[in-house]
């Protein structure tokens, strides 16, 4: 079937195979390298958040506090001195710009309920308790709200902490007055009670990566059909306009018309063809002489 097909439909069929079988390479190729970015992507901006929170609780712990503590020696202004509450008041200023974007000190028994870790952060504490799980853990999150990319990190009670997380009793008045006696205490040294954990989006990146693939597709596919047409208009000037003349001359010198001439512009293998056909032409013409004047 395909040795009947005109030449120029041999070549578009050809291309057509060509483009069909080079599509999902080209689709599986770039979707691999995009969704490689895209995750890259969402690592850097969950290291970035979670630099961000780390350095906010460091910056309380290490300048804010001890700068408040000296002028303020008996006082606790929970305001200014929980890294917790500090890091939580930029969170939420974050989230006023990139409301996907959390960070959460997800808390087994926390003094405020806001850092009550849900379901899926027990599960992850509890792994930790356990030791199935150490220094981090990284991954998605599936929600009503869309995908996350989580990473969390344990913390361990130390024994300064137990000042407000211990006995409820000797907890500065101010942590008493504000989250009550019930909740958030009797934390042990050594133990896990919390996972920092900070929430980046997932589905946008990966979205984009989509968005960019099926971009890439129809450019390929443009480009594809702007070379199938030119090869054609090629192939019609350089092999089939050249052989239609060319049997056209042939046609006409074989009815006797010797003074038609193979005209051929190129310098190809047409060429060679149409310098074969005018030595036999001219051996032609003169062995015809030769007979006619015998
Ligand atoms: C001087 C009191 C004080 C000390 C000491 C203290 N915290 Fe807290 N902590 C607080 C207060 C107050 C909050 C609630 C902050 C808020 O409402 O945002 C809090 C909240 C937290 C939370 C969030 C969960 C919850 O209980 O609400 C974590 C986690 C936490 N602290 C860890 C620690 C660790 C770890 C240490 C020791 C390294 C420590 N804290 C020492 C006062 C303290």
């Amino acid at each position: 079937m395909f040795r009947n097909l005109k030449l120029r439909a041999r070549f578009t069929v050809i291309m057509l195979i060509v483009y069909v079988l080079s599509l999902p390479v080209m689709i599986v190729g770039s979707y691999y390298i995009l969704k490689k970015n895209a995750v890259r992507e969402i690592l850097e901006e969950s290291n970035l958040m979670l630099a961000a929170m780390e350095g906010a609780r460091k910056y309380t712990n290490d300048v804010l506090r001890p700068a408040v503590t000296k002028e303020l020696p008996d006082k606790f202004i929970i305001e200014a001195m929980s890294a917790t509450f500090v890091a939580k008041g930029i969170e939420k200023r974050i989230r006023e710009k990139l409301p996907n974007y959390s960070f959460k000190e997800a808390t087994l028994n926390p003094l405020n309920l806001v850092y009550k870790a849900d379901d899926f952060e027990s599960k992850k504490i509890e792994d930790f308790r356990t030791g199935k799980l150490t220094k981090e853990w990284r991954g998605y999150k599936h929600t009503d709200a869309g995908s996350f990319y989580v990473v969390m990190r344990p913390v361990v009670v130390q024994s300064g902490c137990l000042r407000c997380h211990g006995d409820p009793s000797l907890a500065p008045p101010e942590v008493r007055e504000r989250y009550g006696t019930t909740h958030g205490y009797g934390w042990k040294v050594g133990e896990i009670q919390t996972a920092n954990s900070v929430y980046v989006p997932a589905d946008v990146p990966i979205e984009n990566a989509r968005k960019a693939l099926v971009l890439f597709s129809i450019i390929y596919s443009l480009f594809f059909f702007a070379v199938m047409v030119i090869i054609d208009r090629v192939i019609i000037g350089s092999i089939i306009k050249p052989i239609e003349q060319f049997v056209d001359a042939a046609d006409e010198i074989s009815r006797g018309r010797f003074e038609r001439e193979f005209t051929v512009k190129t310098n190809d293998e047409i060429k060679t063809l149409a310098e074969a056909f005018t030595r036999m032409k001219l051996s032609l013409a003169k062995a015809m002489d030769i007979m006619r004047r015998k």
